[in-house]
């Protein structure tokens, strides 16, 4: 085990699977203790225990909704009341994707609820201690969805140029506590919510789904989707010592996407 995050304490919302699993795994192979969150109790207890008994670090579930402002409120409390939290990870997210006029408003609500309000409410409970301490970082998961616009997922693109927003914002008022703040943006990542999202695109757009990967891969330099553990790789530098004197950036992690 190299230990490039011994000694500190994760929590990472969103860690059932996908990014948020990697990311959690990429965490603990560095020796991070982790607090992991995500609604479903029992994939996320089984998640918990695999991540422990693979690495040897001390892992701990917290099943509940993003969206909830009690629920977390009291899981910040439950971690802390076990010890420091030096990384946040806000990577609960998810994706909608509708012609603007077709969004409900219930599901354009629903997005920004998680995507949004979510990374409002756990980041408000954990950075009063970080403050205290002099000592913290912020990791956001945004997307390339946060730095342009995507037919057919305005909802998505406006959640994501929130948390680029609040990113930027955040790490103005948090630089003299010494707690640093940045953002991921993906483009396409190879986990559940990509399928789901391409599946709804095709259905948008009245094609197959083969149809729509093609459309989605003849945009990208790299012509593949991102692997999850690509994404892990980012958060373990910007979580880590190593990332210092980082912060306020919203870092791509998209095989050339935004460069053409
Ligand atoms: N995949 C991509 O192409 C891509 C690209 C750019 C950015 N991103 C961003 O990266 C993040 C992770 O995406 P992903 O692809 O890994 O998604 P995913 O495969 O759908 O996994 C989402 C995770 O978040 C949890 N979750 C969802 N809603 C939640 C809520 N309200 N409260 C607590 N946990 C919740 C899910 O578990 P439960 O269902 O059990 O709650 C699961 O663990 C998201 O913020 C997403 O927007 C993804």
């Amino acid at each position: 085990m190299s230990a490039r995050l011994l000694g500190k304490t994760a929590l990472i919302t969103g860690a059932s699977r996908g990014i948020g699993l990697a990311i959690a795994e990429a965490f603990a192979r560095e020796g991070a203790n982790l607090a992991l969150n995500a609604r479903d109790p029992v994939k996320l207890q089984e998640t918990a225990d695999a991540l422990a008994a693979a690495h040897g670090v001390r892992v701990t579930a917290h099943a509940c909704d993003v969206t909830d402002r009690d629920a977390m409120q009291r899981m910040v409390q439950n971690v802390e009341a076990e010890g420091n939290i030096d990384v946040l990870v806000n990577n609960a997210g998810v994706h909608k994707a509708r012609p603007f006029l077709e969004y409900t408003f219930e599901d354009f609500r629903d997005v920004l609820e998680t995507n949004v309000y979510g990374v409002l409410h756990v980041t408000q409970f954990v950075l009063p201690a970080m403050i205290a301490r002099k000592h913290g970082r912020v990791i956001n998961l945004a997307s390339t969805a946060g730095k342009g616009g995507t037919r057919n997922q305005s909802a998505y693109n406006a959640s994501k140029h929130a948390v680029v927003g609040l990113t930027r914002c955040l790490a103005l008022e948090m630089s003299a506590h010494n707690v640093l703040v940045n953002a991921i943006c993906p483009w396409v990542v190879d986990t559940d919510m990509a399928t789901g999202f391409i599946s709804e695109h095709a259905k948008n757009l009245g094609i197959d789904v083969e149809q729509a990967t093609k459309n989605f891969l003849s945009m990208v330099p790299i012509k593949r989707f991102i692997r999850p553990e690509e994404v892990a790789n980012l958060a373990v530098f910007l979580a880590s010592d190593e990332s210092s004197y980082v912060n306020g950036q919203s870092w791509a992690v998209d095989g050339g996407y935004s460069m053409i």
